[in-house]
């Protein structure tokens, strides 16, 4: 089906800590299963999300560069931790901070992605939303390169890598951030 992108609205859905939200998708991010707490916040039912991109939930405030990094990443069968804004069917935003697994097949090539999903600390999300927002400004500016060219320049003047970065934004360490989604697979 062909979706109709909701205008978004200034209403955020705040998500059960205790909650995950799942999604499956194929090597090319077709969603192929998605939880019942994953439809409920979003606001889709099974059928409108099955085949479908995971786009369909991709928010307009969220960078390009995020996502190319997130699937340079996926693409490398290596995980991601990011700090998502997504779009709900009505409109309203929920954040997230995502962890992914990655699937192969008896010839070692991906065939699929897990992606569990929890509430980031409300911290979190006030510290990258600023940085999201230059890197949407730099984006309409001068697309990807500009973005990309910021966010070196950010990690390298704070002498982080971007999973450091990610650490220090939810002021956790790798061992906490492993054990945050160690219930969830
Ligand atoms: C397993 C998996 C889960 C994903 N989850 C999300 C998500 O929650 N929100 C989102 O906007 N993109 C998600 N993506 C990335 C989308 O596939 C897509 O790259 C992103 O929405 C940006 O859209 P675009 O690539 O059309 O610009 C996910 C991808 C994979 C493989």
């Amino acid at each position: 089906m062909s979706f109709i992108r909701p205008q978004p609205i200034d209403h955020e859905i705040i998500l059960d800590e205790t909650k995950i939200i799942m999604s499956k998708t194929d090597k090319k991010g077709i969603i192929e299963y998605a939880n019942q707490y994953f439809m409920n916040i979003c606001g889709y039912d099974e059928w409108e999300l099955m085949g479908e991109p995971h786009n369909v939930i991709r928010h307009p405030d969220m960078p390009k560069i995020v996502f190319k990094l997130l699937w340079d990443r996926l693409d490398d069968g290596k995980n991601i931790h990011a700090l998502v804004k997504n779009l709900a069917k009505d409109g309203s935003f929920y954040w997230v901070i995502t962890n992914f697994v990655t699937q192969y097949n008896e010839k070692g090539e991906i065939i699929a992605y897990f992606s569990r999903r929890k509430k980031p600390p409300r911290y979190a999300i006030e510290a990258i939303m600023p940085i999201y927002k230059k890197l949407i400004e730099l984006e309409q500016e001068g697309g990807m390169d500009a973005s990309g060219a910021f966010l070196v320049n950010f990690l390298t003047e704070n002498n982080l890598t971007y999973d450091e970065f990610i650490l220090q934004v939810l002021k956790i360490t790798q061992e906490q951030l492993d054990y945050y989604f160690s219930d969830a697979y």
